[in-house]
């Protein structure tokens, strides 16, 4: 018998909250947990720009006949573009290979097989705290990990001094995955100045970046949030980003999402993009295309790329709207719960700084849906529900 020797594994952390929180009948029952938009209302909408794009869709398109392992090229060339902006040097030096992928999950898992053909004995080096995800894939794929300070839960504090003492005990060759922008748990991200130090420190200890960029246009803006991206691209020789689609455009589950690959020269690029190819179509043979022929439609019509920046932008602005006024609503109503650093933190996520016990209570007792560690999804906050999560705070200062 090979099937009845294990045992059960854990529900996943975050998409436990989405379960506890549909079951639970209290009718102020709020959700921050997963990493989902919702607009004013409390609803995760979908997006002007995406339907039309869909509806061009149904009246035009003419076959869903099979593409290839790579995905839609429409979308590849698109997302390229929205990642590295026009005329990357990598791009023009054919250094550089995109390709479409399930998600900012799927694209990440494609990365990590990548590694695991290409340098199996890599270490790759994570973020403490990070999204869950990236240890689960690395595992997944048997490659070794390590955790690197990032962020003082308890402090609110980035800790990029630390980030790169310990980096400093990575080896040559080894990954080290970043969040692109909108550091998915801490909201913390790196200036551009620091940026830059940590590529020239990668660069000098040949350490490869893995960018996870799930988020672009949450920061300060589609282009702004690239910084990253385009500048380690042009100075260290490889790098892996996979980018996801799901959150900038609202479409969660049709699963758009892109891995790319940048080599040292554009021959190795041909190679790496072969191995890509057929990892992808061991796996899924090829991705699903709706979600990708939606944003490659965007962002290739003017009208309704423009509409889609200004979706981009209300849903940035709404996110930092609810900040403010989160913080603004405890500063008054409990003076010394210190939250003022989640005004500058970016994206969805944030963490409250409290202890264990007093998350247990606002899950418990309140209905007030967390990860156990206090990452908060900032975008389920709406003025409908910011007083009743901000008395419901600020009533653990009073106990
Ligand atoms: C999150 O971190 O909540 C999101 O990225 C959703 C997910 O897949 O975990």
């Amino acid at each position: 018998m090979i099937f009845d020797g294990l045992s059960a594994v854990g529900d996943d952390l975050i998409l436990r909250i989405s379960i506890l929180y549909k079951a639970d009948n209290n009718p102020n029952k709020v959700d921050l947990g997963v990493g989902v938009y919702k607009d004013a209302d409390g609803y995760t909408a979908i997006l002007k720009s995406v339907k039309e794009a869909e509806q061009f869709l149904v009246n035009n398109q003419q076959s869903k006949g099979y593409l290839s392992p790579a995905g839609n090229p429409e979308f590849n060339k698109a997302v390229e573009e929205l990642l590295f902006g026009k005329d990357h040097p990598v791009v023009k030096q054919g250094r550089v290979a995109t390709m479409q992928a399930p998600g900012g999950t799927g694209s990440i898992r494609i990365g990590a097989d990548f590694l695991k053909i290409s340098h199996p004995d890599a270490t790759v080096w994570i973020s403490n705290p990070t999204w869950p995800n990236h240890f689960a894939i690395t595992d997944m794929v048997g490659l070794k990990s390590k955790s690197y300070r990032y962020y003082d839960i308890k402090e609110g504090q980035f800790l990029f001094l630390e980030m790169l003492e310990d980096l400093k005990a990575a080896k040559e060759g080894d990954v080290v995955i970043v969040h692109g922008c909108c550091h998915n748990a801490s909201g913390a991200d790196l200036s551009n100045d620091q940026w830059d130090q940590l590529a020239d420190f990668m660069a000098e200890r040949k350490l490869v970046p893995f960018i996870d960029i799930a988020y672009q246009g949450f920061a300060n803006g589609v282009e702004e949030d690239a910084y990253a991206v385009r500048m380690m691209a042009e100075k260290l020789p490889e790098l892996l980003i996979a980018s996801s689609y799901s959150k900038n455009f609202a479409m969660y589950r049709d699963r758009a999402g892109a891995i790319a690959v940048v080599s040292p020269t554009a021959q190795a690029n041909e190679i790496n993009a072969s191995h890509m190819l057929k990892i992808i179509r061991s796996i899924y043979s090829m991705p699903p295309d709706h979600g990708a022929a939606v944003v490659a439609h965007i962002l290739k019509d003017d009208s309704l790329r423009k509409q889609w920046y200004q979706e981009v932008d209300d849903m940035r602005g709404r996110v930092k709207k609810m900040r403010l006024l989160f913080v603004k609503k405890m500063t008054e109503k409990a003076p010394n719960s210190g939250f003022d650093y989640i005004v500058d933190q970016n994206g969805m996520f944030s963490f409250l700084t409290l202890l264990p016990e007093q998350i247990q209570t606002l899950i418990n007792d309140y209905s007030i849906f967390m990860m156990a560690n206090g990452r908060v999804n900032m975008a389920g906050l709406t003025e409908n529900n910011i007083d009743y999560v901000t008395d419901s705070i600020a009533s653990l200062f009073k106990a």
